[in-house]
């Protein structure tokens, strides 16, 4: 079968675990960029919501639920078409998984043990004195797998992700090379596409906006949460009049992830120029709301119409396997999962059968009757000594046929002494499964 990576046309994709509500990070770092790519032309993109990864976090069964409503209807509420890409949960392809078996016969064991999400837990677990593994699941283990079968599920050329992710799009890469070196070319080796511009968004407190860090502002607060949340970020104790700095300013670098350039200069004049925190906020609050507060409808519609949500997941789920399904079909040929009536395995059964040893009958001068094995080379196996009849010899071979090297014992005062007993075995053995 013809390998088939696609070269044309380029392929993006990426993939948001649903385990909690999308928040600003998410939001500059992931989602706008991703919407704002896949209304490049010439460019496919696949966009997924990847609950099978929410598994490994998270253990409560309404949350991942939510949260996966949650993020579709902030990607479509942020101008994703799913008319244009293929928008898809990864729960409704099952070829994921089945590739990710396919993709964990072909990674190694101590590739998985320098992820860098797995080394932290188990560095955590040392530092504590407890086992290296204590608390770890193979879930969290097999992470990198996962990921590498739904980057390769499609052949993406390009993975937009941050910093942290890297590690993950390098070890597709090595999932792709490995299994393409076995198998044949079927993967294209995907890309890491960093985002340079999106730097991580800073939270409430100045550390990375992160939901570990309870740091978040949610994309879709309200106005008034937006504006209490706002209010809350950290900054320091200058007061209105004296300059303030940009540099470390978490408020000024979440302005910026918003901002045009000249907006951002003037926030930056106004720094220098000693504008008080409190007005600093209220320019902070009407630049994100200015972003923000079109999309809103369209997200608490969305919300508040599940359905909806859902019936566009399952026709880009459609979508999704109207590829998956044939290049899963193609993956299963060439790793020999096929058909027992495929033209290969005939030819292969044939061939198999001129390899295998055979027994020979024939009568020596002395008069007696003999029987030998040989290899397919012609190598003697196995001799007899002279028989009164042919019949006697017969005998001897359907019962070492059918009963394989367990008969050897039996038929001892008929043998000569045995020249290599494993090969003799492993012939009769052979024979013995052919016949069966
Ligand atoms: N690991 C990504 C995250 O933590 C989510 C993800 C899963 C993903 N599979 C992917 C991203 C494939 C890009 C490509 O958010």
């Amino acid at each position: 079968m013809s390998p088939t990576p696609v070269s044309t046309p380029i392929r993006f994709l990426t993939g948001i675990t649903t385990s909690g509500t999308p928040h600003l990070g998410n939001y500059v770092g992931s989602i706008r960029p991703s919407v704002r790519a896949s209304l490049t032309d010439g460019v496919q993109s696949f966009y997924f919501l990847a609950d099978y990864h929410a598994l490994i976090k998270i253990d409560e069964p309404a949350r991942i639920q939510r949260s996966t409503l949650e993020i579709a209807a902030s990607w479509l509420a942020a101008g994703l078409d799913p008319e244009r890409v293929v928008f898809y949960r990864q729960s409704d392809v099952p070829e994921i998984p089945e590739l990710t078996w396919f993709l964990t016969c072909v990674t190694g064991k101590g590739v998985l043990n320098r992820a860098h999400a797995y080394k932290a837990s188990v560095d955590k677990n040392n530092a504590c004195g407890v086992d290296p593994d204590s608390d770890v699941t193979a879930g969290l283990f097999m992470y990198p797998v996962l990921m590498g079968a739904d980057i390769l599920m499609f052949n993406a050329h390009h993975v937009p992700v941050g910093r942290d992710q890297i590690q993950h799009i390098e070890m597709a890469r090595d999932m792709a090379n490995s299994f393409n070196h076995r198998y044949g070319a079927h993967f294209v080796p995907p890309q890491a596409a960093i985002e340079e511009s999106v730097a991580t968004l800073p939270g409430l407190d100045g550390r990375k906006m992160s939901k570990s860090y309870d740091n978040t502002i949610p994309l879709f607060s309200s106005r008034e949460q937006l504006k209490k949340l706002i209010a809350g970020i950290k900054t320091d104790s200058r007061a209105p009049g004296e300059p303030k700095d940009t540099e470390g300013s978490a408020l000024f670098q979440i302005y910026q992830a918003f901002a045009t350039a000249e907006e951002t200069l003037a926030l930056r004049q106004a720094y220098a120029n000693g504008v008080s925190w409190g007005d600093a906020k209220q320019l902070l609050l009407e630049r994100i709301d200015q972003e923000i507060a079109p999309m809103r409808a369209r997200y608490q519609h969305l919300m508040e119409h599940p359905e909806e949500v859902e019936a566009l997941l399952l026709a880009g789920g459609k979508k999704a396997r109207a590829i998956a399904t044939p290049f899963m079909q193609q993956l299963r040929h060439a790793v020999g999962l096929r058909a027992l009536s495929a033209g290969v395995v005939q030819a292969q059964v044939k061939a198999a059968k001129s390899s295998l040893p055979a027994f020979k009958q024939y009568r020596e001068k002395d008069g007696k009757f003999y029987f030998k094995l040989a290899d397919a080379r012609g190598v003697v196996l196995l001799q007899s000594l002279g028989l009164e009849s042919p019949q006697l010899a017969g005998k001897s071979i359907g019962l070492l046929q059918k009963e394989g090297a367990s008969a050897l014992e039996a038929l001892s005062a008929q043998l000569e002494p045995l020249l290599d007993r494993d090969a003799l075995v492993a012939a009769l053995e052979a024979l013995k499964a052919e016949a069966a």
